[in-house]
Formats: C-alpha cells, structure tokens, sequence
C-alpha cells in the first residue's frame, strides 16, 4: 500500500524511523523468520518456581528447553507496540505443566493482549492485592492482561501453545517480584485433569 514518506515532513525534526508495517499472522517457520530477536528459555531459568524440586533436579542435567520468545524490535518508549510470539513446549516437571517465567510489567499501569494461534493453555494473572484469574488458551482466543496484573502462559496440551503478544513499548518486565514470591495458583495434572491449586511455594512478601 502507498503511504506518504516521513521524508515529506516539513517540521525539520529527524523522522523517527518508526514505519507502518504488516505480516501475515501464521503458524510456521516462514513467519517466524520475521522476528529479529529469539530468546530461548530453558528450564534453568525457572529456578525455584516449580513445586516438585526433586523432579527439577532429576530434569535439571539435561535441561530442557521451556519456552522461546521470537520479538520484533521496536523502540522500547511510549507509542509503540512490542509484539512477537511466544512458543511454550509441552512437558511437566512432576505433575505442573512448562510454563514462562511470569511477570509484572515494570511500568505496572500497562496491559498486554494475547493471541493464541495453536495448542492448548492457560494464562494465569494475578494482582499484587491478591486477586487472580486464569483464562483459557485455545485456537483463535483472545486474552488481555489489564494493567496491574502479572502474566505466566502455561501449557496443558500434548502439542506447542503458540500465542501472538503486544504490550507497550515503555512497560518494561519486572521477573524479580515473581521469582522471589512466585504465583498464588500452580497447574498441574491430577487424574488426567488440568487442575488449579494453591501454590505452596508462593510467598506472601517479597525479599528485598
Ligand atoms: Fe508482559
């Protein structure tokens, strides 16, 4: 499509650089190949976020991947849009399903909008006042995390959980709140069920 080129301003001032832009929204490599940052997370980087710490150690040598984020980089300031596209791999550790770190956004007034392309899941939200929800992840579903609310995408399926993310480009991630108190809630598999149930690790105050 023809727009008009930032070149034509008149006011002087050096153009952003920030274009419009569009990609077609799909599952597959082809897609993925448009994304300039790819962040792999392994199961090292969840460290004392599962229940069962003696199945983290028998996993643990072998480390094995959780999760990737594929991101566009954009300029990380008020008015744009981060976005890109996180991909959890199936798996447990004992009976709680892989999931992400978890965080809040460090500007805390900022949400973020998830869309879920493929697989299986659940985010899991809470807020510093002790509210919490978990809305589910399945094919074409839409989820948004309101500002104030942490954010951790699990997987519960057999197959990968590929969802779609935007967030504004000044929220910036606070991983050190959830890696110290964790989640009110787990995930885990009971009976051959996806099963929500009170974190026995979450602590009610954070270290300092
Ligand atoms: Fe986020």
């Amino acid at each position: 499509m023809k727009s008009k080129s930032s070149e034509e301003s008149t006011d002087g001032r050096v153009p952003s650089g920030s274009r419009p832009f569009a990609f077609d929204l799909g599952v597959g490599a082809e897609l993925l190949k448009r994304f300039d940052s790819h962040v792999l997370r392994r199961l090292s980087a969840l460290q004392g976020q599962f229940i069962d710490q003696q199945a983290y150690a028998r996993l643990l040598p072998s480390d094995p991947l959780i999760y990737e984020v594929y991101e566009m980089r954009r300029p990380e300031v008020a008015g744009e849009l981060l976005h890109g596209i996180t991909i959890i791999h199936p798996g447990r550790v004992g009976n709680e399903f892989f999931m992400t770190k978890g965080h809040y956004h460090a500007v805390r007034e900022t949400a973020e909008i998830y869309y879920c392309l493929h697989g299986r899941g659940l985010l899991l939200m809470e807020t510093e006042e002790g509210d919490w929800v978990a809305e589910e992840f399945s094919p074409g579903r839409v989820v948004y995390a309101a500002p104030c609310w942490a954010h951790r995408s699990i997987n519960t399926g057999t197959d990968d959980l590929v969802v779609f993310f935007a967030y504004p480009g000044h929220a910036g991630h606070d991983y050190a709140t959830i890696e110290q108190r964790g989640f009110r809630k787990a995930v885990i598999q009971h009976d051959g069920r996806v099963e929500l149930e009170d974190n026995p690790r979450w602590s009610a105050t954070v270290a300092r």
